[in-house]
């Protein structure tokens, strides 16, 4: 079987095609960047209905499949910005129609993790899911995804590009920040319980610009306490549930800074460290498709007049026993 994926939570458009034996056979995408900073719902979805006729045919390109190949069309159903997610849905739906296919909707905090046990091989690991809009540390726990602990506000990346925005960096300004060095200045550091906080950080950086800190101290600094928070949660989670492995997805995994400070923390413990690739890594078509594939195995499709966009949908809300993936 050979499912199409199409993703499109937020800036980037992604289509994937993917078989059910676990071969990858294409992951394009195209996102959104703004030398302003920031990003507009109404740009996204501009932005995804000008680039998706080309990304959908470099998608088959790549795969070197023809149309009448394909068995099942997934899109991300949520959560994420509505209009973004809407050009996506509406592509999708079009295709399942043309192909006369099944279409399935999937949840895409589930594919960023499903997508990543596929790459790296980690059987049940507790999932440190940081990205844009999301900041989340999960375990599977009888039969579905739990989130033990996650951002009382923003989500992480968020939180990035919104002090890029105030010093003036493009978007994203994650890769930026991740590369700049600078010297210790005190923020405030909020971590409670399992959970963490993002907003005051900002706000206490943007007033230590305004009082003349140096930049790039204020920006390592920035870095310094929300990486260790993010390491110090995951910590107290692996203390609780016990667990052996450490999976690590989401836009932020592309971090060098994050890698190692988890890794490090991982060595301390005996736990095993891992993360996808950055291209499976963040948003892309791929684990879409795949996990399309998973959901269809266990016979979850979505009717043309059931198939509206979910921007609230959360992982917890879905029963997903842990799938055995070996043999993939
Ligand atoms: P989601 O819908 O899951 O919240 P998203 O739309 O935020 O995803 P992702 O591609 O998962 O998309 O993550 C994008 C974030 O990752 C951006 O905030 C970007 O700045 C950040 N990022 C990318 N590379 C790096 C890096 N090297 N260091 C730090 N942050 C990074
Ligand atoms: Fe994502």
């Amino acid at each position: 079987m050979i499912a199409l994926g199409i993703e499109s939570t937020a800036h980037t458009f992604g289509v994937g095609i993917v078989s059910s034996d676990g071969n990858i056979l294409a992951n394009v995408s195209d996102s959104y960047v703004s030398v302003k900073g920031g990003m507009r719902p109404f740009d996204l979805a501009e932005h995804h209905s000008k680039v998706a006729p080309r990304v959908v045919r470099s998608a088959f390109k790549e795969a070197q499949i023809s149309k009448s190949d394909i068995d099942l069309v997934g899109f991300s159903q949520g959560p994420g910005i509505g209009q973004a997610l809407a050009i996506g849905g509406a592509i999708a739906r079009m295709i399942s129609q043309v192909l006369k296919v099944p279409l399935v909707g999937v949840n895409h905090p589930i594919a960023h993790i499903e997508i990543g046990r596929l790459v790296t091989g980690a059987i049940d690991p507790l999932i440190v899911y940081i990205s844009g809009g999301n900041t989340q540390i999960i375990a599977h726990v009888e039969d579905r995804y739990c989130v033990l602990g996650e951002t009382l506000d923003i989500g992480f990346g968020n939180a990035q590009e919104k002090l890029g925005r105030i010093i003036g960096l493009p978007f994203p300004a994650g890769p930026h920040m991740d590369r700049i060095e600078g010297r210790w200045i005190d923020l405030p550091y909020t971590v409670k319980g399992m959970d963490l906080a993002f907003s005051g950080i900002v706000t206490e950086a943007e007033r230590r610009i305004g009082r003349g800190e140096r930049v790039e101290d204020v920006v390592w600094s920035f870095m310094e306490v929300c990486l260790s928070m993010i390491t110090e949660v995951s910590e107290r989670a692996l203390a609780h549930t016990r667990k052996k492995e450490l999976m690590l997805v989401g836009g932020v995994a592309a971090s060098p800074k994050l890698r190692e400070k988890l890794k490090i923390m991982c060595e301390d413990r005996g736990v095993k460290f891992s993360t996808p690739p950055p291209s499976l890594a963040r948003d892309n078509g791929a684990m879409i498709a795949w996990t399309a594939i998973l959901a269809h195995q266990r016979g979850e499709h979505v009717d043309i007049e059931a198939s509206h966009i979910r921007s609230t949908w959360r992982l917890d809300d879905l029963v997903w026993p842990l799938i055995d993936l070996n043999g993939c």
